[in-house]
């Protein structure tokens, strides 16, 4: 069974990260999406907030679970009998940082591969801080997130 881990922080889940996560469910037996805990961004929603609004999201995929993690993403996978990271890349912007990234989990555990995968071009400008900063100066984000994501941030943010 292949199981793949989409680690992020997903704060909070839009369109785009449920495209990457459609791809990865028709390539992967399994697929968890592991929201990241110790992440160094401030959090706009808790982790726990972040966790809900990705269960009702995927509630349709019948081969991906949810959950959340600390400490490094390698080691988690390594738990859950992962043998691979999802990760989107959506402009060259992306490359550098997720190239670092999947060196660096690399170097701390070869048997774990990246596996990078793209967007629907209609997604790729979108980013979890440009749907804050949208929602925080009274725009729609209805287009790039979820809907269960637009009632919850519309009500309570
Ligand atoms: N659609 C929309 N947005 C997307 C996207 C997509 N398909 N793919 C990426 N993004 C955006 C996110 O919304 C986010 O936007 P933001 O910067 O505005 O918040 C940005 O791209 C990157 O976010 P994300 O993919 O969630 O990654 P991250 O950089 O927040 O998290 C971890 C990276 C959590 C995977 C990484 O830090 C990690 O593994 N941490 C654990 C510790 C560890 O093992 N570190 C590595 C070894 S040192």
């Amino acid at each position: 069974m292949k199981i793949a881990i989409y680690p992020g922080s997903f704060d909070p889940i839009t369109k785009g990260h449920l495209d990457i996560l459609k791809n990865a469910s028709e390539i992967f037996d399994k697929v968890i999406i592991a929201v990241a805990r110790n992440g160094e961004k401030k959090g706009f929603l808790t982790v726990d907030e972040r966790v809900k609004l990705i269960k009702e999201s995927v509630k349709d995929f019948d081969n991906v679970e949810v959950d959340s993690f600390e400490g490094l993403t390698i080691e988690y996978a390594k738990q859950h009998g992962a043998e691979v990271l999802i990760r989107g890349l959506r402009a060259v912007s992306d490359f550098e940082y997720e190239m670092q990234l999947s060196q660096t989990n690399s170097a701390l555990c070869s048997d774990i591969k990246t596996v990078f995968l793209t967007t629907k071009p209609k997604y790729n400008f979108i980013s979890s801080s440009t749907i804050k900063e949208i929602l925080n100066n009274g725009g729609d984000i209805s287009k790039f997130v979820p809907e269960c994501v637009f009632k919850y941030l519309t009500q309570n943010k």
